[in-house]
């Protein structure tokens, strides 16, 4: 069900008590998004408890470096989130990656996403974050999205997720204070 019209969805920060909610997001819009594209078993297999803890034990540290942020439209709770802190491999060329940022499939396509991004990467410029780098599969159309959001194709890698080959793309960011390249 789409959320009510005219009410606006809230960007917030995340406290641990969010974790359940993140971690059904996670979950369901992996599957939504990936059905095709990563193997069905492996989808099959992802666990809401599993992603519940990792978020949890994360918003629970005091010294976690993650920068999480929520959407929550009224009545649904929590329908998206974007992920990111320092690059989770080191990386010489930039400060901070976005790790993940998902919206149920039902609550796409509103500014939401757009929203979330800009929150997020407004954070990072607000910490002293000048750059940014995030992956995504290739496959996925997600890609113009961040096409869109300014970002400029990098890199490109080849990962295995459930037993497949598949290729990932990176996207910079080199200017985060103003979105652009
Ligand atoms: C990617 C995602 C977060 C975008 O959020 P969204 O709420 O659907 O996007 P918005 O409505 O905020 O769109 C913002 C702008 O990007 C454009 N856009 C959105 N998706 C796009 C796409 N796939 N290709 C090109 N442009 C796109 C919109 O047209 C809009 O443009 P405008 O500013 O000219 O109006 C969302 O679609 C999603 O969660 N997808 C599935 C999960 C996923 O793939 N996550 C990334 C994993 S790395």
């Amino acid at each position: 069900m789409a959320p009510h019209p005219g009410i606006p969805v809230t960007v917030r920060p995340a406290r641990p008590d969010d974790a359940p909610a993140i971690a059904r997001v996670h979950v369901d819009s992996w599957r939504e998004t990936y059905a095709g594209i990563v193997p069905g078993d492996f989808l099959a297999s992802l666990s809401y408890e599993r992603r519940e803890q990792m978020w949890k034990s994360g918003l629970e540290h005091p010294g976690w470096k993650g920068v999480l942020f929520v959407a929550e439209a009224p009545e649904h709770g929590v329908v998206g989130f974007v992920a990111g802190g320092p690059p989770q491999e080191p990386d010489g060329e930039f400060s901070c990656e976005l790790w993940a940022l998902y919206l149920l499939r039902a609550h796409q396509g509103k500014g939401t996403g757009g929203q979330l991004f800009r929150r997020f990467t407004s954070e990072m410029a607000s910490r002293g974050h000048s750059s940014m780098l995030l992956w995504v599969l290739a496959e996925n159309p997600t890609t113009g999205f961040y096409e869109r959001m300014g970002g400029v194709k990098v890199r490109e890698r080849e990962i295995e997720v459930g037993g497949k080959k598949l290729v990932e793309w990176a996207y910079g960011w080199r200017d985060l204070g103003t979105g652009r390249w």
